[in-house]
This record gives structure tokens, sequence and C-alpha cells, in this order.
């Protein structure tokens, strides 16, 4: 189906069970504690399986004058030594398009693969890439972003700028400005499971057992680059550590495994170190953006101007974007949005956890902080003062916009009303108290999806979809809705999702893989429902299903006696269509932080935080507040601790482990709550739903960032915001 008109009442919400909305426990929890999820770097292939280990250029720019490998290559149990010398030609592209490896002496970051051991063990291969000689030429590499605005051009795409009205006069004539610069820093994904790859041939048929977020995606690009057809590339993902938009795209791993074993005829198995991951993978550009609001006396927002720089390796296409966000947020006659990037010599930048808003609102939530300030307004108020009818650019209705009820219902929740206006005016020991608000706003895409949805004689239905699931839930909602959809008990839905063998679906990314995928199987589950009703012979439209049975006018038949021997199947499909285009559409919430900032240190302690959420129909309450939660916590980590140290002299990061790159851990995160407001959004997808894996995360640290602030009284405008910076602007104690 299309997504062309809203949906109107379906199936779903005449599901007889209600298996949708419960907090159902992650059907893929037990085998995932007993250790019988196989995750890629677990996938056995037998004894024939080498090793492979890739060996960073150490260089942030330049080129490989000569490479001696014979040292490596007489090492106990080498195999193969790749480099540029012996790697075949590939297939070229942006990172979202192919991924070629070794394909000549240039180096373009720090960190680029310039060898790839292979050994008959991981520990002989490590051992023997310590023995593989580079020798490089230097080039000069420009690094730093804060260094190279200079060079920043617009990036090559239609909707890098946006302008309505006439932002320099609506500003010139607005009685209260604001006019500030925010920073945010280079940031890594630190999900759990490193990048990991065990490639096989059959033939010429090449499988890639991988840990990857968009299979069909990868398949496309692992095909380009190795120059073979898409169908002789099957990718396997069925578990997946984390990615946060590190395994979007195909990496080195999954390249140049499939390369070495091509060349050996045999298994070759990856796995990038940790400390790898840091440079051979992908990272979140830095920003540094501008933001300029202008107000009349009430508070009505006359100009909303923002301006954001980014950095990207030359030959990227992509950028931090930003500023999208503050194109619908807020109403106000005279916009104007603009998204600069600068070439730099550092690896990939690609998208992390809500690339755009995250550390757009960051800037934003922070601006509207300010200006509520200089107002004499409540930082709620302003907000409310500031909610529009209509997508202020693009002049569309929203399809669902309920982010007044969270500022309010939070606002109740949270005892808003105890704030002081003042900052460092709550004293409770060595701290100083504050508390701070922030919105939260994403996007919401739909994708193309298919499923298909077979029910056996046993009675048991079996999902096929190349979906994957990152840890977010998409097992446990999916089955869900088949459970719902097919009037069966969860425990009789079978899901078999991370292969690109089944239908293609969207993946998961962007927050709209629960959306999309989930919506292929409504489809899937609607036809199956109808030909189950044509077997019954009665109209599928009077026909119930629950309890394994269908009824209709009076007639009850079990399901299992009217598949057959061999069972039916259907196959379903959700292509998004108009609606995207006729209404803006978006999940919102409100992030309420208290913060307590040691007098004498500037340590932070978070102490207390909401998030309240509304983002449509939610698929399951347990995985849906582990989002928000999961998402408030990187929100934690951006406010207080995340960030890549460049050297700017060899672009290179020098805290590139988890000892030195901090996130948030247990004793840094109390007692943190996330609730959603009751939301359904028929233009969204059939679902009702919208995606939530972004949600949570954006505009958390801003909350945090303005309850430092009410707390102390430094306004800290670049993240994160740790102790050195506060240092200089406590107030002095007596
Ligand atoms: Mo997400 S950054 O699209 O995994």
């Amino acid at each position: 189906m299309e997504m062309d008109t809203p949906a109107g009442r379906n199936a779903l919400d005449a599901a007889a069970r209600g298996w949708v909305g419960k907090p159902l426990d992650r059907v893929d929890g037990r085998p995932k504690v007993t250790g019988r999820a196989i995750y890629a770097y677990e996938t056995m292939q037998g004894p024939a399986t080498a090793y492979g280990y890739v060996v960073e250029a150490s260089i942030g720019k330049g080129s490989i004058v000569s490479i001696d490998a014979q040292a490596a290559e007489r090492a106990p149990g080498v195999v193969l030594v790749l480099t540029h010398l012996n790697a075949p030609a590939q297939g070229q592209g942006n990172h979202h398009e192919a991924h070629p490896v070794l394909t000549g002496p240039e180096v373009a970051y720090y960190g680029q693969p310039v060898a790839f051991v292979v050994a008959e063990t991981f520990e002989e291969a490590r051992a023997a890439a310590y023995l593989v000689r580079v020798r490089y030429d230097r080039a000069p590499g420009r690094y730093a972003l804060r260094a190279n605005l200079d060079r920043a051009r617009a990036p090559r795409v239609a909707s890098a700028d946006s302008a309505v009205g006439d932002f320099d006069a609506g500003y010139a004539a607005s009685p209260v400005r604001l006019d500030e610069i925010y920073t945010t820093p280079l940031q890594s994904h630190a999900m759990m499971e490193p990048h990991a790859t065990l490639a096989s041939w059959d033939g010429d048929q090449l499988t890639l057992h991988t840990s990857n977020q968009m299979l069909n995606q990868g398949r496309q690009a692992v095909a380009r680059t190795l120059q073979v057809p898409v169908e002789k590339v099957r990718l396997v993902s069925p578990y997946i550590g984390g990615g946060f938009g590190a395994k979007l795209w195909v990496n080195a791993d999954a390249i140049l495994a499939a390369i070495a074993a091509r060349q050996l005829s045999r298994p070759v198995k990856t796995a990038l170190t940790r400390q790898q991951v840091f440079h051979v993978t992908t990272h979140r550009s830095d920003t540094i953006q501008r933001i300029r609001l202008g107000a009349d006396q009430e508070g009505r927002l006359q100009a909303i101007g923002h301006d954001s720089y980014s950095g990207n390796l030359p030959s990227e296409p992509t950028f931090e974007a930003a500023a999208m966000q503050t194109r619908t947020l807020y109403a106000g006659a005279n916009r104007l949005t603009r998204h600069r990037v600068a070439p730099l010599d550092i690896p990939v930048a690609s998208s992390m956890r809500a690339p755009g808003e995250a550390v757009g609102l960051l800037a934003l939530e922070i601006a509207m902080d300010e200006l509520a300030e200089k107002l004499d307004l409540d930082p709620i108020e302003l907000r409310l003062r500031n909610e529009p009818r209509e997508d202020p650019e693009r002049h569309v209705p929203y399809s669902s916009r309920h982010l007044v009820a969270c500022l309010q219902e939070g606002s109740r929740r949270f005892g808003w009303a105890a704030r002081s206006p003042r900052p460092g005016q709550v004293r409770d020991g060595r701290q100083l108290v504050g508390m701070g608000v922030a919105a939260a706003t994403r996007g919401n895409p739909l994708e193309l999806s298919r499923a298909s949805v077979r029910l056996g004689p046993d009675g048991v239905a079996t999902v096929r979809m190349a979906m994957t699931d990152i840890g977010t839930g998409t097992y446990t909602i999916l089955t869900q809705i088949a459970a719902d959809m097919l009037g069966l008990s969860p425990d009789h839905v079978r899901m078999e999702i991370g292969d690109t063998a089944f239908p293609q679906a969207s993946g998961s990314g962007g927050s709209f893989g629960a959306a999309s995928s989930g919506s292929a199987l409504f489809d899937a589950c609607d036809r199956l429902r109808a030909k189950l009703a044509a077997a019954a012979g009665v109209d599928p439209g009077a026909a119930r299903f629950a309890d394994g049975r269908l009824e209709a006018g009076g007639q009850s038949r079990a399901l299992v006696d009217l598949v057959g021997a061999s069972g039916v199947e259907a196959d379903g499909e959700i292509r998004p269509g108009e609606t995207l285009k006729a209404f803006s559409q978006q999940s919102y919430g409100a992030h309420f932080a208290e913060v307590g900032v040691d007098v004498d240190t500037g340590e932070v302690r978070l102490r207390r935080m909401l998030g309240v959420f509304t983002a449509g129909r939610i698929l399951n309450a347990k995985t849906a507040r582990s989002q928000a939660i999961g998402g408030m916590v990187f929100g934690i980590g951006a406010a207080l601790e995340e960030g890549l140290t460049l050297d700017p002299r060899f672009g290179f990061y020098v805290n590139h482990d988890l000892a030195e790159y901090h996130v948030p851990v247990h004793a840094d995160v109390p007692e943190i709550d996330a609730i959603f407001l009751p939301e359904l959004d028929d233009a969204a997808n059939p679902l009702k739903s919208k995606g939530i894996g972004e949600l949570g995360i954006c505009g958390a640290g801003a909350a945090l960032a303005n309850a430092i602030y009410n707390a102390c009284g430094a306004r800290i405008r670049d993240y994160p915001i740790t102790l050195d910076k506060l240092l200089g602007a406590l107030p002095t104690q007596s």
C-alpha cells in the first residue's frame, strides 16, 4: 500500500487481543541472555576460517611511499597481507554508495586502512599486523573545523538553505534580540558491539554475516564495491549490538573480509578493535552554530535565524543538518536557516542518533532559554507563545503535534512551579540546584518496506523480512503486530528477520524502522486475513480474528482448518506517499532536568530527569520507554561528557577508547523517567505510530545546560559542559 491518504479505522484499531501497546517482554530477550543469539563475529564457519586484522594509516594526510609486508607474510600463521599493491580494483562511490578499500597510496584520513593481515588465528593476524612497515610522505592536512570555517561552502543539495519572509528586516525590527554562537564536539557512536564481519564465498555467491543496520542498502553498496551483481550478495544480520548510525552503511570490515575471502577461497572473519572503531568508521561532525532570535515584547518570535557549520571529507556530500528542526519547531514570520560544510581530512562524518536535531536542539533550546530570560518570561511560557498553527515554512498542517501538552504535563509532574526564575537561589549542601526545560522534536520518515507472512498448518505465523533489530525491540513489536492482526498469541508468531534473502525492508535508522517494517507487516497480515476469509467463504470486512480462530456471521473456524497442509502466505508492502508532502510530520516531547552544581568544583550531578513525549501509537510500552530513556542518557552524555578530542596537528582522536571517550555510566544516571501521552497519527502510516528511536536524545542535553544555568548562573554554550568551562563562571562563594 502507498501512504497517500490518512489511514482510516483499520484492522489494527479493531484488533481483538490488543497485544500492540502492551509492555511485552522482548521476544529475543531469552536467546540474548542465554547466549543463543548469534552475533556477526560469533558466527562459525568451520576450521577453514581465517582471521583478518586491519592496519590503520598512522598519518592524517599524505601518501604511502612504500609498504614492506615481508616480515608480516613470514610471521606464524599468516596467509595473506592485502595492501593497495595487491587489492583488486573496486567500484567507487560516497559512503552511502560504496566502500572501496586499499585503492591506492593516498591517505585521506588518520586510521584509513592501509593493510589487512589474514592469519589462521586472530592473535596471529594481530601480531603480524605490527610487522607491516609503512613509509609515508606527509602532506599538510586540514583537520579542525574551527580553523577551516573560511573554506566552508554550501552543500550540493537543494535543502541546505531555507528562507521565509525577510529575516534581516524582521530581526532588525525586533525589540528583543539574541545572537549567540553554540558549539558541539565531534562525537562517536560508542555502541557496544564493534563492527564485525564473517565473509564466505560459495562460487560467485557472497554471504556476509555482518553487523549492519540497513541490509538492503548494504547489499547494494557491497555489490557496487566488489563489482558483482546484487543478487550475488547476501547480508545476514539477525542480532546487532547497537549501531546509533555507525552501522547504517557498509564499513571497511565487510569489504576487506569479502576481498580476502575471495582471494583465499576460504571464509574470513574480522572485527575492528574498540580503538579502531573510532578512526576506521564514522563519527558525528562537530558543529559551530549561530542562532539569532528576534521577538516582540510579549515574546512572539519575529525572526529566527540558524546557521550551522560542520565538516566532512571533501569526497562526501553529506553534512550535519543541525538547523532543520528550526524550520518547523516555532512560529515566526521571518526565517533563515543555512548549512555550510568545511572539507576536512578526518574520517567520514555521518549520521549518529538523530542526525541534525540532536545537536541542533542543543543549540536552539539554550537560545530559547536565553531569550526567555531577556523577556523575563518563563521558558515554558515562551514556547507556548510560539506554538505554530501550521508548519511555518512549508505552510502545510501538522499531522499531529502535541508539544504544548508535553510541556504542560511535564511541568505538572516535575514540579516546575517550584523553580526559582533567578539563578543561584537554591542551595542543597555543597550544591547549587536548578531546573531546566527543553523541547524535543524529530522528523517522522517512512521508507519502502516489504514483508511476507505465512500461516502454517501448525497455527504458527512465520514473518520474513530483511529488517534488523539493533537492540530497539523490532522483533517484539513486529510479533505484537502480527499477533493482533491474525488473532494469534505472540508465541504463535515466528520472526525471521536480518537476512537479505527475505523481502526488502527499511532496516533500522532515522527512526523509520518500526513504522516502515511494521506497516509492511500490517499490509501482509491484512492480505492474509483476506485470503483466510475467502477460504472460509466470508466477507473479510466482517471477519474477526481472535484466539486462533476466524469469526464471522455466526460461524467460527479454526485458522489451522483454513490453511490446508501447506499453509497460506501473503506479501505486504508500504510505500511512502502523499501524506509526507501534505503534512508536516514530527514526534514531540519535553525534557525536564534538575541538576546540582558543586559550589567549589563545578561538578555537575544530574538529580532527576523526566521526558514527556508524543509519538503516535506506542507499539510496546516497555521497549518504547527504554528507547526514550536510552536517548535521554545519550543527552546526558552530550551535555556533560561526550566529545572526541582532535589533535589538530595530525587529525587524530586522542581519546579513541571507552576509558577516555566518556559516556554516562550508572553513577551519572539517577532515576529518570519517560512517559508517552496518548496520540494516534493517521497520516503517518497505517499503524498511526511515529518513530521513537531518536526522539529521546533530541533536546535532552539542552535541558541539562539550562538547569546548570538556573542552578549557578553559568551560561555555557560549548558542549560538553565540563568542569574547566564551569570553574571560571561559578559565582564566588563567601
Ligand atoms: Mo540512525 S543515526 O539513522 O541509526
